[in-house]
């Protein structure tokens, strides 16, 4: 897609088919998440977990809906994109990293035709639990990594169509002209 395009066309997707993302798509949405500006070139203490494993998500949903009562953070997509970091990741930057790393996944999800939501709700909530929650722990990924943020992706139930700009931001242009 022309990038124009596809900032147009992004939004939050709350709604999500039960059609797979593909391995070819999901290998495409991770590289664009590899190709991400890390401060510091702190990319070692950065990891992406890509889960389609349905057990997996089934328990985020169980877990979150006890602990919060709002029921599956993601929506019912098919894929979600756990972005970690390490103990050694410099503290005030993970949230900066993780989120560039989330909005890069979150563009070529719709690049793809696909849609995304960048979610944050549930790390929140699950990262204050023992071992960082149950769904977590279920992984069994390397020692030492904590989620950060996340991004799910799947096919919606209609197709996206290009959104007018509506300013939501004030912007401000400071170019010395009276
Ligand atoms: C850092 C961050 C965290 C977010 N976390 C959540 C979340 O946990 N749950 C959710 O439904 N949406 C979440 N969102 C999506 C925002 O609510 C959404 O981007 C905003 O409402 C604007 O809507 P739009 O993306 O459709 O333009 C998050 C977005 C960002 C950037």
């Amino acid at each position: 897609m022309e990038f124009d395009h596809v900032l147009a066309v992004r939004s939050s997707v709350r709604r999500y088919t039960d059609e797979p993302v593909s391995e070819e798509e999901i290998e495409k949405i991770i590289a664009a998440g590899e190709r991400v500006p890390v401060g510091h070139f702190d990319f070692k203490n950065y990891a992406i977990a890509a889960i389609t494993d349905k057990k997996i998500l089934q328990l985020l949903a169980e877990e979150n809906q006890a602990l919060s009562g709002r029921g599956d953070p993601i929506y019912g997509a098919p894929l979600l994109l756990l972005i970690m970091s390490t103990p050694e990741a410099r503290a005030d930057s993970i949230k900066l990293n993780a989120g560039i790393m989330a909005e890069n996944m979150h563009l070529k999800a719709v690049d793809l035709g696909l849609g995304s939501i960048c979610i944050y709700s549930f790390i929140r909530t699950l990262n204050s639990t023992e071992g960082y929650g149950r769904y977590f722990q279920a992984m069994h990924l390397p020692e030492g990594l904590q989620p950060a943020m996340a991004v799910a992706v799947g096919h919606t139930p209609v197709p996206q169509r290009e959104r007018r700009l509506v300013p939501r931001i004030k912007t401000f242009r400071i170019d010395g002209k009276e």
